[in-house]
């Protein structure tokens, strides 16, 4: 059979299913359905008809007119941050002016550091240098970077405000353009008075304290991580004061073998003054 489309069918369907007994009925028949569907199965399609819808909500009322028109993006956000005062300056235009503190900065520890992470927002300054910039010359400044925090890389330098120099103004020794860390003195006696002092007095004078303490240089820099050795057995004394040792003449001598061999010989003898009675 053929089927030849006739527009006087359609239009009679239509009136006959849109007949308000056909729509009542088939009210009837829809709600007869829908309470008997279990109830879970009539939240869950709640749920999604809720979030189909949503999207197409969302879609209407909240993306703006002009998304899309370049991609992924809001066309007008463009003009929005073109029109935005600028506050940075960057790099480069400092140079023009302050050429001789670029250059201290060049190859120092602050190299990777930008003038504005410390000066602040400088582009209006270098339009009209008569508006100030402010140097963060207080103490509380350098330890948002430098003060001592678990979570920063162990080889990031850092230190603990309270017990470095708590007094002063970090830049008083550190040049903030250049910070180096002044050098410590690196004789013994500066940082071992006392023993230093004790010693000059006593019969150990002429030795040197590196004869009996093998000393990194790292010591003088970082004291407390790097140690110098220290004499540990009795042999190292009868070097010396052995009865047979290869050493000059007035050296007082003693039995190694004999002389309360039990102990060792710091236990009775203080190194840096040593004592025979
Ligand atoms: C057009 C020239 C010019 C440019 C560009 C310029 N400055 Fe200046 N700046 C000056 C002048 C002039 C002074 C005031 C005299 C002085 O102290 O050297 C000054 C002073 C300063 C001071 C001193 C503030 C104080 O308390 O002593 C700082 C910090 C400073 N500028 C930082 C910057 C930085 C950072 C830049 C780059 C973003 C910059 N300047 C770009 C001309 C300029
Ligand atoms: C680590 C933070 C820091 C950085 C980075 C830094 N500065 Fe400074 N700057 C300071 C401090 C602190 C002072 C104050 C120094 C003082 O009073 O002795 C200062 C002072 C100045 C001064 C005043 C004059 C002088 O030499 O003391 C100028 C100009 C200046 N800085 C420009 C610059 C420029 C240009 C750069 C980038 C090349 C820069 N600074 C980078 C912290 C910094
Ligand atoms: C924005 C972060 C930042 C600020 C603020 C900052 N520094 Fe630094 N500092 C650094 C970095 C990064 C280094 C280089 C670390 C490296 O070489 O591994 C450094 C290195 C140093 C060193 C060298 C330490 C060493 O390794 O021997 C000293 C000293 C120092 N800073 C002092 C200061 C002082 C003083 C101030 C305040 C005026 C200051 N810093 C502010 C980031 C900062
Ligand atoms: C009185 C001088 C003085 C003052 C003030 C001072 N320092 Fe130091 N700083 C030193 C000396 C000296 C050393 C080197 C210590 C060493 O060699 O062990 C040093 C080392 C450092 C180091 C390197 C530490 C390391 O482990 O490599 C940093 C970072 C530092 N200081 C930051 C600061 C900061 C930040 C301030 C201000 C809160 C400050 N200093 C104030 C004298 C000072
Ligand atoms: C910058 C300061 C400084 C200098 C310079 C220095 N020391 Fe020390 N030394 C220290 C500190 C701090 C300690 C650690 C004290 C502690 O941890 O109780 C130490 C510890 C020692 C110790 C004890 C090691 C241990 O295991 O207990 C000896 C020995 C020593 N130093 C010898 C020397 C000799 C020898 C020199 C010179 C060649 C010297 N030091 C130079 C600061 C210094
Ligand atoms: C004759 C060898 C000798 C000489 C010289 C000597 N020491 Fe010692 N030193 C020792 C002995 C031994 C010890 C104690 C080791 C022990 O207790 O385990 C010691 C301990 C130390 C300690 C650890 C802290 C203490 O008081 O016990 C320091 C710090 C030290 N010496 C620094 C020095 C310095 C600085 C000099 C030079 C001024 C020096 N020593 C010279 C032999 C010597
Ligand atoms: C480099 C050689 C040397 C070494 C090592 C050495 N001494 Fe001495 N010691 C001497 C000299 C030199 C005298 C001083 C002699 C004098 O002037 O009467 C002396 C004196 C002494 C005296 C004093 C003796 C007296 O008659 O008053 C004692 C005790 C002593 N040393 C103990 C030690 C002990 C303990 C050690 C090991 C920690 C040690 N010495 C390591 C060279 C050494
Ligand atoms: C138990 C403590 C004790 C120990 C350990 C000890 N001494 Fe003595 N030492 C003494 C006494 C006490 C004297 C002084 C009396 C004597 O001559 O016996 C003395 C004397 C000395 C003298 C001077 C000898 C003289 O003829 O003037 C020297 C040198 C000496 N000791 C070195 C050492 C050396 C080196 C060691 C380690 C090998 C050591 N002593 C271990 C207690 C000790």
């Amino acid at each position: 059979m053929k089927f030849k489309f006739n527009p006087d069918d359609l239009k009679s369907l239509v009136k006959k299913s849109f007949s308000s007994d056909n729509i009542n009925k088939r009210r009837q028949s829809m709600k007869f359905f829908w309470k008997n569907l279990p109830e879970q199965i009539r939240r869950l399609s709640v749920v999604a008809v809720i979030l189909f819808a949503l999207p197409l909500v969302v879609r209407q009322l909240l993306i703006p007119t002009d998304f899309g028109k370049y991609g992924h993006y809001r066309a007008s956000a463009l003009d929005e941050i073109v029109s935005q005062e600028i506050h940075y300056a960057g790099r480069e235009l400092c140079n023009e002016c302050h050429d001789d503190v670029v250059e201290v900065k060049y190859n120092g520890y602050h190299k990777t550091l930008t003038c504005e992470v410390c000066h602040g927002p400088a582009f209006a300054h270098t339009e009209d240098d008569a508006i100030e910039l402010e140097a963060p010359r207080k103490r509380s400044y350098c330890p948002t970077c430098h003060e001592y925090l678990p979570s920063r890389p162990s080889g990031f330098p850092q230190i603990i405000s309270a017990r470095h120099n708590s007094r002063k103004a970090c830049i008083k020794c550190h040049d903030p353009h250049d910070p180096k860390p002044p050098e410590t003195p690196r004789e013994c006696k500066a940082c071992h008075a006392e023993i230093s002092y004790t010693k000059a007095v006593s019969k150990h004078v002429d030795i040197p304290c590196t004869r009996c303490h093998q000393t990194p240089e790292e010591h003088k820099i970082r004291p407390r991580e790097v140690l110098p050795s220290k004499p540990h057995n009795r042999e190292f004394c009868g070097s010396c004061h052995a009865l047979d040792a290869e050493s000059s003449e007035d050296i007082p001598r003693i039995d190694l073998f004999e002389h309360e061999r039990r102990y060792n010989c710091w236990q009775c003898h203080y190194p840096h003054l040593p004592e025979a009675n």
